[in-house]
C-alpha cells in the first residue's frame, strides 16, 4: 500500500465515522476513559481493536516485541503506572500469540544484536519452566507452551509492580492472561489464577 492511499482511507474513515455519529469526534476529543490495558505484541497481524470489538477510546496500548514487561524498561512501566493510577484501568491484558517470532527467536541461539537483552527475558521465562518445556517432544507444541507461560510470567511482572499491587488488593483491578490464536482468529484465555500463580512468590515481591 502507498502513502497515498493511507491519507485517502483515513478521509474514507471520517467520513463514515461521522455518518455514524456528527459528533463522534468531537465527544473523542474530551478525554479518554478506558477501562482496560492491553499489553501486546507489536506483530502487524494482531491488531487490538479489531479482535476485541473495541471502538477508540475504549482500550489503552502497548505493545513491544513477544509482550514483555520488563523491569528495567521504563516506556512499558510508564504505560501501565499511567493506566493505573491516572486512567485508573478495571482490567490489564497480557495478550501474546502463537506464532510470535519474538518467542521464536528466543528459543533460537542466533545472535541477534541490540534484540538480545530484550529476547532475554523470554530465555529466562525459558528457564523457569524447563523441565515443563524440555518434557514437551513436539517442538511446535513447545513453541506454543512458551507463548502461553510468556504470558503468565509477564502478568506476574504486572503484579510486582507495588502500585498495580495495591489496585489489585484493593478489587479494583484485574490481571489477564490471553492468547491471539492467529490461525483461527480466536482469543484464548488462559485462565491463569493470579492467587495461584503468585503463591509461594509473594514474599519476596509484596510491597506494602
Ligand atoms: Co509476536
Amino acid at each position: 500500500m502507498n502513502i497515498q492511499k493511507i491519507f485517502e482511507n483515513n478521509k474514507q474513515w471520517v467520513s463514515e465515522r461521522l455518518k455514524a455519529d456528527t459528533k463522534f469526534f468531537e465527544n473523542l476529543s474530551k478525554g479518554q476513559h478506558p477501562d482496560f490495558l492491553y499489553i501486546g505484541c507489536s506483530d502487524s497481524r494482531v491488531t487490538v481493536e479489531d479482535m476485541m470489538g473495541m471502538q477508540p477510546g475504549e482500550v489503552f496500548v502497548h505493545r513491544n516485541i513477544a509482550n514483555v514487561v520488563s523491569n528495567y524498561d521504563l516506556n512499558t512501566l510508564s504505560v501501565i503506572n499511567y493506566a493505573v493510577e491516572h486512567l485508573k484501568v478495571k482490567h490489564i491484558i497480557v495478550c501474546g500469540h502463537y506464532g510470535c517470532g519474538g518467542v521464536k527467536a528466543a528459543m533460537d541461539t542466533t545472535d541477534l544484536g541490540i534484540l538480545n537483552p530484550h529476547l532475554r527475558n523470554i530465555k529466562d521465562v525459558y528457564r523457569l519452566h524447563k523441565e515443563e518445556l524440555n518434557s514437551i517432544q513436539d517442538d511446535d507444541k513447545k513453541y506454543k507452551r512458551l507463548v502461553e507461560l510468556n504470558v503468565q510470567e509477564q502478568c506476574l511482572n504486572v503484579l510486582e509492580k507495588s502500585f498495580v499491587q495495591k489496585a489489585y488488593r484493593a478489587g479494583s483491578l484485574e490481571v489477564h492472561g490471553w492468547v491471539f490464536d492467529i490461525k483461527s482468529g480466536h482469543l484464548v484465555d488462559l485462565q491463569i489464577d493470579i492467587d495461584d500463580a503468585t503463591q509461594g512468590l509473594t514474599d519476596i515481591y509484596t510491597i506494602n
